[in-house]
């Protein structure tokens, strides 16, 4: 879509012109969706405006300081306002917010932001959830919900702010939900109610699994996993010209499993690695890694990256041919460029 389209496009739905930039990457106009151009990134995060949008749905009409309700298996059911909350410690996290459905590729449905907000886990302990509370099951105002493990609710967040400003409506205003190190469709944005159960209650209209055919053909589905291992290269970008010598190749990492241990270049198909120098940000935040190649031939090159993280977790070379979902994709970032 060019500027031209986005602008029509955007004006033809109820959101605000002026908090989204024209040059982003609409990929549709209703549901909301919009690619961060990962090109475009000047220092650590990603700002509020440049932000990826991924929407379900229509967004729901505005409201002005919303509370939250907490009910289901909690012996305290109660309503959350910031006020209510003045007495528990704010949060502030930098963390990338990944799309489940992401692919390999530098417009894209990724961003690092500082998160403002309260420790779901804390919140949920003035509610005291009792011995069968399970799930925490995430209720958006557009229709939209989550259910996730207790487990993972207790590293949650309840966010109110991101990169300090006030969530925009694109975002979830005002309330909404955060797993750092988790893929974002758990992020229940526009938050109405929570509810504490021993099953999981949303419908399955928005299920995420990873779908994979066995040898004997039976389908398996498993719930997604962390967010795994990735990276990508920023510079050069693909299609680019690039002169013989030495030549600055520099990108991205992040996984939600733990901070990049090592990022590696090839510039012979991946026969040959080199370790690129990192600097890493807070524990959920993107890395940032750079290295020096030799180009000495004249012709196609063909420059991939590969990302480790203190897991040990690396990425496939290639999609794995079993999977049936489109989710997890963290292949091998590849780059094709001439060397004159
Ligand atoms: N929450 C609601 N209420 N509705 C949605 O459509 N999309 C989810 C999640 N939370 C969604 C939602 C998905 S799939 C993603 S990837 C993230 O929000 C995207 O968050 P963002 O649009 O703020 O980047």
């Amino acid at each position: 879509m060019n500027r031209r389209q986005f602008i029509v496009a955007i004006g033809a739905i109820p959101v605000s012109v002026k908090s989204l930039m024209a040059e982003h990457h609409v990929v549709s106009a209703d549901p909301l969706m919009v690619d961060f151009d990962l090109g475009s990134l000047r220092g650590q995060y990603t700002s509020s405006e440049d932000f990826y949008v991924r929407n379900h749905a229509a967004i729901p009409a505005s409201v002005d300081g919303a509370s939250v309700r907490i009910s289901g298996a909690v012996s305290r059911p109660l309503e959350i306002t910031p006020e209510r909350l003045a007495n528990l410690k704010k949060r502030r996290v930098g963390a990338v917010l990944e799309c489940a459905g992401n692919l390999v590729k530098p417009v894209a449905k990724v961003s690092d932001g500082i998160w403002e907000g309260w420790s779901l886990n804390e919140v949920l302990a003035i509610a005291n959830p009792s011995n069968s509370a399970v799930y925490v099951n995430l209720f958006g105002r557009d229709g939209y919900g989550r259910g996730v493990a207790m487990e993972q609710a207790r590293d949650g967040l309840l966010v109110t702010h991101l990169n300090g400003q006030p969530l925009s409506r694109h975002h979830g205003a005002p309330w909404r939900a955060l797993f750092p190190g988790w893929y974002g469709m758990d992020s229940v944005k526009w938050l109405e109610r929570i509810e504490v159960s021993s099953t999981i209650l949303p419908t399955n209209a928005y299920a995420y699994f990873e779908m994979k055919q066995t040898a004997s053909g039976k389908i398996e589905r498993k719930p997604l996993p962390h967010m795994q291992v990735k990276s990508l290269i920023l510079n050069p970008e693909d299609g680019k010209v690039l002169r013989r010598g030495d030549c600055e190749m520099s990108g991205i990492a992040w996984s939600g499993e733990g901070l990049i241990a090592r990022v590696e270049v090839s510039t012979d198909g991946g026969v040959k690695w080199q370790p690129a120098l990192l600097k890493h940000g807070g524990p959920f935040d993107w890395t940032f890694w750079h290295v020096r190649i030799q180009l000495s031939q004249s012709g196609a090159v063909q420059l991939t990256c590969k990302a480790t993280d203190e897991t040990g977790h690396t990425q496939p070379p290639e999609r794995d041919s079993a999977r049936l979902d489109g989710y997890v994709n963290n292949w091998r970032h590849k780059v094709g460029c001439v060397v004159l």
